[in-house]
C-alpha cells in the first residue's frame, strides 16, 4: 500500500471529495473528521496524517469493510485516535461540535436516510456547527431538494474528473433556513450553476454532459421536462 503522505494514497476523487471537506477550515486539530461508508478507510487516514486532525470516526455497514479499516488503521499506528462503527449511517454515533462528516460513493437516497435519522435527534446547535461534505453517486436532485427543504445551506459545489467519469461534490450546513430551489438549482446545482455562469471550462462540460441526459430523460420525467422549457440558458 502507497504511504498516506503520498499523493496518490487517495484517488483523484477521494481527494477532492476531502479538499473540500477541509477547505478553508483553520481549526482541524480541534475537529474530528467522520467518514460514513468509510470502506477502505482512506479519507480518514489521510486527513489524520495530513491534516492533524484530533481523530476520527468510522463507520460501514458492513462488517468486513469495518474490520479491514480497523486493520488498516493499526497497520499506521492510528488506532487509537480512530473509532470504527459497523452500523448503518450515523446510528449509535454521537456527533461533537465542529465534526466535519464526510459520506462520499453513496447514492443520494441513502444519504437522505441517514441525514433524516440525525436530524430526528434534534440538538439544532450542534447541527449548525457541523460541516458536510457529500459525493452522491446518483439523485443528487433529491439530495439538493432535501438539503433546501430541511434547512441546509448549500455552501459549495464542484466536480471531479476521475479516469474519465465526473463526480459531483456538495457541501452543505446546517442554518436552519428552508430554501426554495428552482428546478434548475435542483437538477444542475446552485453553486455549479454559477460555476458554469463563470464559464468554469471543467463544470461547463459537466453541465453539457448533464445536458444530453436531461435531454433523453425529458419524455418519460415531468419534472426534467419542465425544468428544460423554464431554464434560463447559463453555457452561451
Ligand atoms: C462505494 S463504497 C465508497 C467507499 C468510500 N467512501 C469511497 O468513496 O471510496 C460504499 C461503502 O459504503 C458502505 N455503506 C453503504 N450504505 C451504508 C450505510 N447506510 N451506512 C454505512 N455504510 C454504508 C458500503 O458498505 C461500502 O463500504
Amino acid at each position: 500500500m502507497t504511504d498516506p503522505g503520498d499523493n496518490d494514497f487517495l484517488s483523484l476523487r477521494l481527494k477532492a471529495v476531502h479538499d473540500m471537506a477541509v477547505e478553508g477550515i483553520g481549526d482541524l486539530n480541534e475537529r474530528r473528521i467522520v467518514d460514513v461508508g468509510s470502506d477502505h478507510g482512506h479519507l480518514p487516514i489521510f486527513a489524520l496524517i495530513n491534516d492533524g486532525f484530533a481523530c476520527a470516526v468510522l463507520t460501514d455497514i458492513h462488517e468486513e469493510p469495518a474490520k479491514r479499516s480497523e486493520q488498516t488503521l493499526r497497520m499506521y499506528g492510528l488506532n487509537d485516535r480512530a473509532a470504527v462503527f459497523c452500523t448503518d449511517g450515523l446510528d449509535g454515533v454521537e456527533l461533537d461540535h465542529g465534526d466535519i462528516v464526510v459520506m462520499a460513493g453513496l447514492g443520494g437516497n441513502n444519504m437522505i436516510d441517514i441525514m433524516s435519522r440525525v436530524i430526528a435527534r434534534g440538538n439544532a446547535d450542534k447541527l449548525k456547527s457541523i460541516i458536510w461534505c457529500l459525493q452522491p453517486q446518483k439523485s443528487s436532485d433529491k439530495l439538493r431538494l432535501f438539503l433546501s427543504e430541511k434547512g441546509f445551506d448549500i455552501t459549495d459545489e464542484n466536480i471531479c474528473e476521475d479516469r474519465g467519469k465526473y463526480y459531483l461534490i456538495i457541501r452543505a450546513r446546517f442554518d436552519g433556513i428552508k430554501r426554495d430551489l428552482s428546478l434548475e438549482q435542483r437538477y444542475y446545482g446552485p453553486v455549479i450553476l454559477e460555476r458554469v455562469r463563470r464559464k468554469e471550462p471543467q463544470v461547463s462540460e459537466y453541465k453539457r454532459r448533464l445536458d444530453k441526459r436531461f435531454e433523453l430523460s425529458a419524455q418519460s420525467h415531468e419534472d426534467i421536462r419542465m425544468m428544460l422549457e423554464q431554464r434560463s440558458d447559463t453555457d452561451d
